[in-house]
């Protein structure tokens, strides 16, 4: 499949862009500070906090803050395909209680069986799904244009 591009200059805090990339949704969502500030939090709880998995992500995305999986720490691009059996997850980019736990601090909710993974795609540990959501290859071609592939 050819590379995909997406503009994402009107991508609000807290909104997902989703494109299609080689047949597979491609989420692209802005993060608000918030969860920028909880996501080091939630280490102890993850299967594989610093993505040392090399087949979910290329490594460039690690380069900065390996919490964050991404080039820019706002802007987070996955493959929205649970690593389980390949649902789609939802979306509870808030913070808040329900309808999870106290300290839920946002993230991806598979309805399938229950897997749960944070807001920079990492399963928490206790889950079906094995390993970290996948970060597809992409780069900035300017400051709004993203390019997948
Ligand atoms: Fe997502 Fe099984 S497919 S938990």
């Amino acid at each position: 499949g050819a590379p995909i591009t997406v503009d994402i200059s009107a991508l609000e805090v807290g909104q997902r862009l989703v494109h299609e990339w080689r047949g597979q949704p491609i989420w692209i969502v802005r993060r608000s500070p918030a969860v920028l500030e909880a996501l080091p939090t939630l280490d102890d709880q993850l299967r594989d906090p610093m993505s040392e998995n090399p087949e979910q992500q290329p490594a460039y995305v690690l380069e900065g803050d390996p919490h964050l999986r991404s080039l820019r720490p706002e802007v987070s691009v996955l493959v929205g395909l649970c690593t389980h059996l390949g649902c789609a997850p939802e979306m509870k980019a808030e913070i808040r209680p329900e309808p999870f736990d106290a300290n839920w601090k946002g993230g991806y909710f598979c309805p399938c069986h229950k897997s749960k993974f944070d807001m920079s795609g990492r399963v928490y540990q206790g889950v079906p799904a094995p390993t970290n959501l996948i970060v597809p290859p992409h780069y900035y071609a300017d400051e709004n244009t993203i390019v997948v592939g």
